[in-house]
């Protein structure tokens, strides 16, 4: 059965943006967090803190997180993939952080310059001073269907990385599809090893549209019970070390087809089009999803 609930978590301005080549002004990227939320999500991935050197588009993220006007009952979170990130985003007001690892070793190195072993004893430190002070800390787990570098990836490597970071402290595990290229049976697959190794309430699936499966992935992953899920509205971005890899999955497409399960999101689908329209003005492309499209 599925869950008659399912909380959003809105990447589209970290994930979506990161990799966006076009810059985005703060101010745009304040607009889009504040359209979100008046479209009704709760938790929204406002930024992330790390090198801008690697990632130029997310190097304002204190100033978005200084220059949004907070609402109450929204958790505006960050990625943090060290202390110098966690120390800036303690500092910027994050309301949870998140350290992001891989199932795959090649990913691992080409997006944080480290193994997978080195990752987890760099995010410990995060976790430990997180809990100190009082944030909860999300886990991202990479590559869970499939690296560029290195192709398939077993679903054991997914679970032992994902249980590795729930015993650590992380509260929530999320899984992503970072490139895109699994198919539902494989999504079974994987979620049949990971939930043997961890609790689904503690699961998020983070699935990326590069070939179109994200929607029939998510309903793999809604039959086992997973009520989390991640999207970007428009179905913004693609990751800078994944190459080919294009948006998240579209928020409004992925409501659309809970709202047609009869699946509780609290989302308004017409104030969501109208954050996908702003942003996609911003950049000057139109929104991805089949939903924008058919509703414009
Ligand atoms: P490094 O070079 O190994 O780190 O990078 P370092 O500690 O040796 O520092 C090198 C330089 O970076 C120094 O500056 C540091 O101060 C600076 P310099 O002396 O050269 O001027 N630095 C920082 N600056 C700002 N904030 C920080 C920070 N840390 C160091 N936190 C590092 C290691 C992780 C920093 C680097 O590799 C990096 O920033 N990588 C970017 C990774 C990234 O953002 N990837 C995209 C997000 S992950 C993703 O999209 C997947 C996800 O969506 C799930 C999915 O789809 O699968 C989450
Ligand atoms: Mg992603």
């Amino acid at each position: 059965s599925y869950p008659a609930q399912v909380s959003i978590v809105e990447v589209g301005p970290r994930d979506g943006l990161q990799n966006e080549k076009t810059p985005v002004s703060t101010q745009s990227k304040v607009e889009l967090v504040h359209n979100l939320v008046n479209a009704g999500l709760k938790r929204i991935e406002t930024g992330s803190f790390v090198s801008p050197k690697w990632v130029p588009q997310m190097a304002d993220s204190s100033d978005v997180f200084t220059r949004i006007k907070r609402h109450k009952g929204v958790t505006y979170s960050a990625l943090t993939p060290n202390m110098k990130g966690f120390e800036a985003a303690l500092q910027a007001g994050a309301d949870e952080v998140a350290v992001f690892g891989a199932a795959s070793e090649s990913f691992s190195q080409r997006n944080i310059n480290c193994s997978i072993e080195d990752s987890l004893n760099r995010f410990a430190p995060v976790v430990e001073a997180a809990q100190t002070a009082g944030i909860k800390v999300r886990g991202y787990v990479s590559c869970v269907l499939g690296c560029p570098y290195e192709g398939e990836i077993s679903p054991t490597a997914v679970a032992e990385v994902s249980k590795r970071l729930l015993d650590m402290g992380c509260y929530e595990i999320s899984l992503g599809d970072t490139i895109g290229t699994g198919t539902p049976v494989k999504t079974a697959a994987m979620l049949e090893e990971v939930l043997n190794w961890i609790p689904v309430n503690q699961v998020a699936a983070h699935f990326h549209d590069t070939y179109g499966q994200a929607l029939a992935n998510l309903t793999i992953a809604l039959q086992y019970g997973v009520a989390t899920i991640d999207s970007a509205v428009a179905g913004l971005g693609g990751c800078p070390y994944a190459r080919g890899a294009s948006g998240n999955v579209a928020t409004e497409d992925v409501v659309y087809m809970l709202n047609g399960m009869g699946i509780k999101t609290g989302i308004d689908l017409h104030k969501l089009l109208h954050a996908a329209r702003g942003i996609s003005n911003v950049i000057k492309r139109p929104p991805s999803s089949k939903v924008a499209n058919a509703l414009a």
